[in-house]
């Protein structure tokens, strides 16, 4: 008779442990001979998460335009691992990316042209890339709604937590009707944001200002917005222009 080496591979059940185990199954329906189920790739949290908060025209979108794909790289090469390398230096390089501090863009264009498509698209990237923890997007029309004050409703705490978030998209910049308010809450907004380096992405349809040859009366983000917020912008922001027709009627 043979007997076992330690080295050779051992079964993890007996034979009559795997004949009950087999038995047992088959009574509740559950056959081990049918195939095993198809190989799914392993969903990564953040992701996941990141997918149902994303609208749903934008689940798909892709940071393409080389202007936002380098963005894209110049944050994820700054995002830190603060937790990495503390406890054993050996596993230092797994430590979760957290988004650091980086440069901001200015995303502006007629309408349509994917302005929005892109900046779900940076933020899909960095998700994927295991940063972009903490992210939060919202259109300006929105953000004045969501803060107008009102009873049993912290507002400035609100606005906290969106002035510090690590990435923020602030889509549609200067298409709300603005009044003195409005413009404070922007300047509060992306002053702080802009004084500590949060990359934030803006998008609108207004070119920020008046350059050669366009229309007197073409109106402009620094009219909307005003002096103080347009200063911020240009501080911290990039600008790139989105230029061609509008994708929504090339859609049908
Ligand atoms: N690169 C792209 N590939 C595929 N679809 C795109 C792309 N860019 C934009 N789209 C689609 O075109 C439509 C318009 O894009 P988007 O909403 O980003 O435009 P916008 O510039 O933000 O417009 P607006 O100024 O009106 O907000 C969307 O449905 C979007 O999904
Ligand atoms: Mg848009």
């Amino acid at each position: 008779m043979t007997r076992a080496r330690l080295a050779d591979p051992q079964p993890v059940v007996s034979g009559r442990l795997r004949a009950r185990l087999e038995a047992t199954l088959s009574a509740r329906g559950i056959d081990l001979s049918e195939p095993p189920l198809p190989e799914a790739p392993e969903p990564v949290p953040a992701v996941e998460a990141a997918q149902k908060r994303i609208p749903f025209d934008f689940r798909d979108a892709v940071a393409d335009h080389p202007g936002v794909a380098q963005w894209v790289r110049t944050i994820a090469a700054a995002a830190t691992s603060p937790y990495a390398g503390s406890l054993n230096p050996a596993y230092g390089g797994g430590g979760r990316r957290v988004i650091a501090r980086g440069p901001s863009l200015l995303l502006w264009g007629s309408t349509g042209t994917g302005k929005t498509h892109q900046a779900y698209g940076a933020i899909r990237s960095l998700t994927a890339a295991g940063c972009a923890v903490r992210w939060h997007a919202v259109k300006a029309a929105d953000l004045y709604g969501q803060m107008r004050p009102r009873p049993g409703v912290d507002v400035e705490w609100m606005l906290r937590d969106i002035t510090r978030v690590p990435l923020l998209l602030l889509d549609d910049l200067g298409a709300a009707k603005s009044s003195e308010w409005t413009e404070e809450l922007t300047f509060r907004l992306l002053s702080w944001r802009g004084e500590n380096h949060l990359p934030t992405l803006v998008t609108s349809n207004l070119p920020p200002v008046q350059s050669a040859g366009m229309p007197a009366r073409r109106e402009v983000l620094r009219d909307k917005v005003g002096d103080r917020i347009l200063s911020r912008l240009s501080g911290m922001c990039t600008d790139i222009e989105f230029t061609g027709p509008d994708r929504r009627f090339q859609r049908r």
